[in-house]
């Protein structure tokens, strides 16, 4: 397994968020991580990514402990998250947002060739190259943060709601190319409270709610679940 968490618990000051979440992620994988607004998404991507420490548990990566492994060094393994909200360099440029995701990078060199890789993927970052990030659209941010994440060379792109605020279309597209990013072998969790579209798009998928894991499975059977239909389909 390439991520696996084993009875995770996590706080915020005494206020329990994850109550003990067990799940793992295989090598090549496309996970989808769905449920409400408050059911402790963002607390799993902060303590994988080390930003937040976990109360109990643990988490490997490629085998190997790091549970306590400090974010900067697990991004050096190649845990890399998008973050929800974005979080661009509002005044810098699109290139010096992509440049600052890759600032673990080897060598310039190294560094060029993944711009010219993020640019293959996401060509109207490089139109838009120069422009100040804040003028861009939703849609446009949305592209920087995913190319931002790319530009760390993950092994593990975690993904916290980047459909959130954009129109339908864009949605689609952005959806589109992280179906191609994947198709190219990068494993990948996904956090969604667009749930049709997540179960649609990954592989595997986990309903968590109030901190625990409601349902796990392949993500087509958790497309006709009946709780599914009902909690998150309207239907
Ligand atoms: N920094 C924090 N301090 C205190 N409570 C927090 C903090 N971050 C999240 N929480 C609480 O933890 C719970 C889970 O939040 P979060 O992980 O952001 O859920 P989600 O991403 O699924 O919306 C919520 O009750 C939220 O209020
Ligand atoms: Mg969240």
């Amino acid at each position: 397994m390439l991520l696996e968490l084993e009875n995770v618990k996590i706080a915020h000051g005494g206020v329990t968020a994850v109550w003990d979440v067990t799940l793992s992620v295989a090598p090549g994988d496309f996970v989808a991580i769905v449920g409400p607004n408050g059911a402790g998404k963002t607390s799993l991507m902060s303590a994988i990514t080390g930003l937040v420490p976990i109360q109990s548990g643990k988490i490997r990566f490629d085998g190997n402990d790091v549970t306590i492994l400090p974010a900067e060094q697990r991004a050096g393994l190649g845990i890399v998250l998008s973050p929800e909200g974005r979080r661009l360099f509002s005044d810098m440029s699109v290139e010096e947002n992509l440049l600052a995701g890759a600032h673990l990078a080897p060598s310039r060199v190294e560094t060029r060739r993944r711009l010219e890789k993020v640019h293959a993927v996401f060509p109207k970052l490089k139109e838009r190259a120069r422009q100040i990030a804040k003028t861009l659209s939703g849609g446009e941010q949305q592209m920087v943060a995913s190319g931002r994440a790319l530009m760390a060379q993950p092994r593990l792109l975690l993904l916290d709601e980047p459909s959130l605020g954009l129109a339908p279309i864009i949605v689609d597209e952005l959806f589109r190319t992280l179906n191609e990013i994947h198709g190219d072998g990068l494993t990948i969790v996904l956090v969604e409270q667009n749930v049709l579209q997540s179960l649609e798009l990954a592989e595997s998928a986990h309903v968590l709610e109030s901190g625990r894991l409601r349902l796990s499975g392949p993500a087509k059977d958790l497309l006709n679940d009946p709780y599914i239909k009902t909690a998150y389909m309207g239907y």
